[in-house]
């Protein structure tokens, strides 16, 4: 494996996801976080980072250790700290150089073998290496900078290189070759990390982690949760029991659809029909936290209730992914935030459970692939995130059960027309929205009061930032009118083109 010391850059997953690109598994660890060099470690890549190496508190590592076992790579602050680190000398430059250049390819090596001269470079730097160390040797510069790529020249550790620009990036257009250079010339990887190795491997571990016990696991519907149920599935047959929910605020026929996918997948999940419970509770309650909260509360004493009824059972299953356990450098100083897991509610602490979590160490678009090579059906792999509280939070103020037909009826029409036009796949996340609004309108001769209905639809990367989608209007006129002509009480149909920030993807 490939570590990837973190001291705080934007971009630390993007090295992390190019790495495994290549077939090769990498983590990512905190800069501070002691590591043992094994045989299993090929090599290790320094990334960026908000400091300068000059700053009093500039984060270090000790790259003379690491270089006597194993290859190292510094990108941006990781090259300038290891030419420093050396004898060299890090300076500010004249003007902070962000965006495009051309890398000048100054020696052939194997770094940068079969690319070509004058590829597209992305820079994100306010310093820049103005001396080399005398053991080092420039391999390529851009026209503001002597030092776009080095390495140690003579050395009797294991190579020693440094990259002023990002090739993590995408507008590095040729930035996964150097770093799949660095992987296979250099370290000498076997770019086996395949979703075929993973589901295999972690099939093979899950067996001797569970041995003969049993794992209970909510269900979602949603892409982590189906595959890693999937995933333990495939390891312990019908000892995975899995429960699935209906809290009364899923979507149209989701229940019944979800629970047939899992059926033919050959999961072995009890599906819970709690709807009653749900609208009971939520009755009255407007206050999207409140809301928030009663459907929390509810879905653990409906889990509990449904967990006892397999006494044997020893595991919780989750489906975290990598993004959720990353531990993460703080750009406010060189210390090391620890993100909270996504623990139901600290379940398995109250019920004395111990976690399974296959997909501890992926990122989504690996999960996605993980899911496939499973043979779980596309339509499931590629479905938008869904919040918890689901269509709760679309329905502004309190919840009734005649509002929940209202705005599954429109949110199903929606969806369905976004997957009949192609738009659906090309969208993070798509849904609509009923307002606490009632406003006039007029069918045939009659005059109507009835509800308004906002779509939403937004693109986005991992969903903390988010641009309104573009829809074409043509689609949206189609929405409005099927929707209008459709759904009975409901006679506005209005489109959200806020992006987030400032606003946020849900209106609750
Ligand atoms: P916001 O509205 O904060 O949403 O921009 C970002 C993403 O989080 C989802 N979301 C939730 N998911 N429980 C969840 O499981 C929640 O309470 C919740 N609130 C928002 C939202 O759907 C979007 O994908």
């Amino acid at each position: 494996k490939i570590l990837i010391l973190d001291f705080g850059s934007q971009y630390t997953q993007l090295i992390a996801r190019a790495v495994r690109e290549a077939n090769v598994y990498c983590e990512i660890i905190p800069y501070l976080k002691p590591f043992t060099i094994d045989a299993s470690l090929k090599g290790i890549i320094l990334s960026g980072s908000p400091f300068s190496v000059n700053d009093t508190n500039a984060p270090l590592a000790e790259v003379p250790e690491f270089v006597k076992d194993v290859p190292v790579l510094g990108i941006c602050y990781g090259a300038q700290l290891t030419a420093k680190l050396y004898g060299g000398q890090v300076g500010k430059s004249n003007k902070r150089e962000y965006g495009r250049a051309k890398l000048h390819i100054r020696q052939p090596d194997a770094l940068l073998q079969n690319v070509t001269d004058n590829s597209q470079v992305w820079m994100s730097h306010s310093d820049s290496i103005s001396e080399l160390p005398v053991t080092f040797e420039v391999l390529a510069t851009t026209e503001s900078i002597p030092v776009a790529a080095f390495k140690q020249k003579t050395h009797d550790t294991r190579p020693l290189y440094g990259l002023q620009f990002h090739p993590e990036v995408y507008h590095s257009s040729e930035g996964k070759k150097i770093l799949k250079n660095f992987l296979v010339n250099v370290c000498h990887c076997s770019q086996n990390w395949t979703p075929a190795s993973f589901v295999q491997e972690t099939i093979e571990q899950l067996k001797l982690q569970i041995g003969d016990a049993h794992v209970i696991m909510a269900l979602s519907g949603g892409v982590d949760s189906s595959v890693a149920a999937t995933l333990i599935s495939r390891a312990i047959g019908d000892r995975l029991h899995g429960i699935f929910v209906d809290n009364g605020v899923l979507r149209k026929d989701e229940f019944e659809q979800v629970l047939n996918t899992y059926k033919n997948i050959g999961l072995n999940v009890t599906g819970i029909d709690a709807k009653q419970l749900f609208y009971d509770e939520l009755k009255g309650k407007t206050d999207p936290e409140a809301k928030r909260k009663t459907i929390g509360r509810l879905f653990i004493e409906v889990f509990q209730q449904e967990a006892a009824k397999i006494p044997e059972a020893q595991f919780l299953g989750q489906g975290t992914i990598y993004p959720d356990v990353i531990e993460s450098v703080s750009v406010h100083g060189p210390s090391v935030t620890i993100k909270s897991h996504h623990n139901v509610g600290g379940l398995p602490e109250k019920m004395h459970l111990q976690l399974v979590e296959p997909l501890r160490f992926l990122f989504k678009d690996e999960v996605r692939k993980v899911g496939l090579e499973l043979g779980i059906p596309a339509a499931m792999i590629q479905r938008h995130p869904f919040p918890g509280p689901g269509l709760a939070i679309r329905i502004l103020g309190d919840i009734t059960e005649e509002k929940v037909a209202l705005l599954q009826q429109a949110d199903d029409i929606y969806i369905k027309a976004l997957k009949e036009y192609s738009l659906y796949d090309t969208i993070w996340q798509a849904g609509a929205i009923l307002l606490p609004v009632k406003s006039v309108g007029v069918m045939g001769d009659e005059r109507t009061y009835e509800y308004t209905v906002a779509l939403r639809a937004v693109t986005s990367v991992d969903g903390m930032t988010a641009d309104w989608a573009h829809l074409p209007y043509e689609f949206l006129a189609h929405v409005s009118n099927e929707i209008i002509n459709n759904v009975r009480g409901i006679n506005r149909v209005v489109y959200d083109i806020s992006s987030k920030p400032p606003a946020t993807i849900e209106w609750e």
